[in-house]
């Protein structure tokens, strides 16, 4: 019998900038929910990819001096790597300027050109370039704003195809009311439904004043508009016109998944288009909602982006991974900051989960040489620790398929905390204190790892290196990789299983002031820009006093080690004449420890001791960097005894 099948894709995005963590969001959302659907059985296709054509793109390249094309291919690669860095399973990445897609697009062009539904007209109205969005006058904001992204839209004139939307209001609104589970949340199905019953006007379809894009094929001095072109998409990633029989098999849609602000793109243009085209409408699109800050929607206009690739560089991928699917709650708009992703990692990751793993192999380890033990006698909980199990396992399938990744995580740390306690419960550490208790013990940590064992199963959609590790740590590395959906039931474990022997905490604890602290510290060693330097004001400088005050010494490097849990700091003995001190230094990235050995070179003596990562340091060494993020320490051309001073 062949697998159910189930096509999920993710918008196009935009290769105009890098893209933050809050694009990043669909796309992980995307990823847990395919993943989700591949451990049940089904045969997943998830696509994902760039949409290079349009006005935006074509400024940019511009403003470079570059071409359109050179200008994507950059970002591109980009965007391919980050998604490889987030692990994002996808099975196809689309270009929309790969060759295959041309064709599709002029297909679908001249497909609903021959039904009668394009005609030519003169467009005059205005645009929101970053949008790529038409709108009439009765349609803006203020100033000629736009209504979406409230940026100032551009009055236009020009030769234009037009598609006769109208003519498919009734057949649209006829459409929303026998599939109510098409648009989903509901609250963005009645906005669409005011929208299309508001007065639904054709739509500009091609472009003569931009030469970027996809040729209308029966008038060559126009393009198709990007948005026309952008949603094709959706079917040339699934081989339209290439293959039918791979066609056939993932066509309808099962889940577009959008943001709420291209929500009309796809619920009312998208579906018009199929339907003049003559093809089967998807099942559903889900509008998500925004990653805000504290001063609204990310954007790089505002510069309040955050990168992804920093945040996985500083926390680990399954931090910012379980952040993102925990903290929004799917379908409304949640608020980024790195106080809370820094809350829900000391918290959820570190104390809750991390804890219970540590705990429970330590235990295993201590008392059973690292064997997971037979079931023994049983104990008042164990009863409460399997069904809570099983109810958590059944009201996630639930949340998964209301596409409520948040509360399916929320489900899965109710078995978590109920885990941590049984273990206050059933008090292992008394129990290993009378031989006679011996079979309990055994139960007790049977039960345990049993718990963790479905835990991972659980987390395999949404924290990918978490399950493998706690796959790993468990002894059950290759069948926890394999492990299915259904693997989440109770008592599959094999008492006799051997655990891993040394473990390291899987999330480490984050200091909230270190972390600030240290990023403050990594700011201020970046050289300042040229411009800056020029305008350097009076009050920048010091007087001879005050350089009098810095009490600079040679230090020769005796040891050095890395601070445990970060990637950036060394932990530094130091010698200064008679004196040895210990101090933090943010060089682990541009020195191995052991070449440090022997160096001779210039610390700040006199600075206030603090606490960095959790270790003592006391002073500073002196290091060079440039803005290629090259360092060196400091070091002097004639050798003198350490603990001279420097001035
Ligand atoms: N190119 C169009 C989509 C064409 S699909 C046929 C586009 N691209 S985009 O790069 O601007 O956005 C891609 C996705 O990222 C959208 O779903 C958008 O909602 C999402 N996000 C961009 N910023 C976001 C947040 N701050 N928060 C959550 N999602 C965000 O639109």
């Amino acid at each position: 019998m062949s697998k159910k099948t189930f096509y999920i894709t993710t918008p196009i995005y935009y290769p105009s900038d890098k893209l933050h963590i809050g694009h990043a969001y669909t796309t992980v959302a995307a990823d847990a929910i395919t993943r989700y659907k591949r451990m049940n059985g089904y045969d997943a296709f998830f696509l994902t990819g760039t949409d290079e054509h349009g006005q935006k793109i074509a400024r940019k390249a511009a403003e470079r001096g570059i071409t359109p094309k050179e200008y994507v291919d950059e970002i591109v690669s980009w965007i391919k790597n980050l998604w490889s860095e987030l692990r994002i399973s996808n099975n196809e990445f689309i270009r929309t300027t790969d060759e295959r897609h041309y064709r599709v697009v002029q297909h679908v062009f001249q497909t609903i050109y021959e039904k009668g539904d394009i005609y030519k007209s003169e467009y005059e109205g205005w645009y929101c370039t970053p949008c790529e969005t038409f709108w009439t006058e009765r349609q803006l904001e203020e100033g000629n704003c736009c209504p979406d992204c409230n940026r100032p839209t551009e009055k236009m004139k020009e030769e234009s195809y037009f598609f006769k939307m109208s003519k498919y209001a009734d057949q649209w609104l006829e459409f929303i009311e026998e599939n109510p589970d098409f648009i989903q949340p509901e609250s963005r199905r009645n906005e669409m439904i005011n929208f299309v019953k508001s007065g639904l006007e054709d739509l500009c379809v091609s472009r003569s004043s931009l030469k970027w894009g996809v040729p209308v094929p029966i008038d060559q001095g126009h393009v198709i508009y990007v948005w026309f072109d952008a949603l094709s998409n959706y079917l040339t990633g699934i081989k339209y016109l290439e293959d039918d029989e791979f066609f056939n098999k993932y066509w309808p849609a099962d889940l577009h998944l959008v943001g709420k602000e291209i929500m009309r793109f796809h619920t009312i243009q998208w579906p018009i288009m199929l339907m003049s085209m003559g093809l089967p409408l998807p099942k559903k699109v889900f509008g998500h909602g925004w990653l805000v800050m504290k001063d609204g929607k990310m954007s790089k206009s505002k510069g309040n982006v955050v990168d992804p690739l920093v945040l996985k560089q500083d926390f680990g991928l399954d931090a910012i991974r379980y952040y993102l699917l925990r903290e929004m709650s799917f379908g409304a708009d949640g608020s980024y900051s790195t106080e809370s992703l820094i809350g829900r990692i000391n918290s959820d990751l570190a104390n809750d989960l991390g804890n219970l793993l540590n705990r429970t192999i330590a235990m295993v380890q201590k008392y059973f040489g690292g064997t997971i033990p037979e079931i023994g006698s049983a104990t008042d909980f164990d009863q409460e620790l399997q069904a809570v199990a099983a109810a958590v396992v059944q009201s996630m399938e639930k949340s998964m398929e209301e596409l409520q990744m948040n509360v399916a995580l929320e489900e899965l740390w109710n078995l978590v905390r109920r885990a941590n306690k049984y273990i206050d419960e059933t008090q292992p550490w008394i129990l290993a204190k009378d031989e006679t208790k011996k079979p309990i013990l055994g139960t007790v940590l049977y039960h345990l790892c049993e718990a963790l064992r479905i835990i991972g199963v659980a987390l395999k959609p949404f924290l990918v290196e978490t399950a493998e590790k706690m796959g790993e740590q468990l002894g059950i590395g290759e069948k926890m990789d394999a492990a299915q959906w259904s693997e989440t039931r109770w008592g599959l474990l094999q008492p006799g299983t051997q655990v891993k022997s040394s473990v390291e905490p899987i999330f480490p604890r984050i200091d909230l002031e270190e972390y600030f602290a240290q990023k403050a510290s990594d700011k201020e060693s970046k050289p300042v820009e040229s411009k800056k330097k020029e305008k350097k004001e009076e009050k920048d400088l010091i007087t001879f006093d005050q350089f009098q005050k810095l009490d600079l010494r040679v230090a020769e490097i005796l040891e050095a080690e890395a601070v445990k849990g970060s990637n950036k700091l060394l932990k530094v003995q130091v010698e200064i004449g008679e004196e040895r001190r210990q101090l933090v230094a943010g060089i682990a990235k541009h020195y191995d420890p052991e070449e440090l050995v022997g160096k001779k070179v210039i610390m700040v003596y006199n600075m206030k001791p603090a606490k960095i990562f959790g270790v003592e340091s006391n002073g500073m060494i002196l290091a060079g960097s440039t803005a290629d993020d090259i360092l060196a320490v400091s070091a002097l051309d004639k050798d003198l005894p350490s603990g001279s001073r420097v001035k």
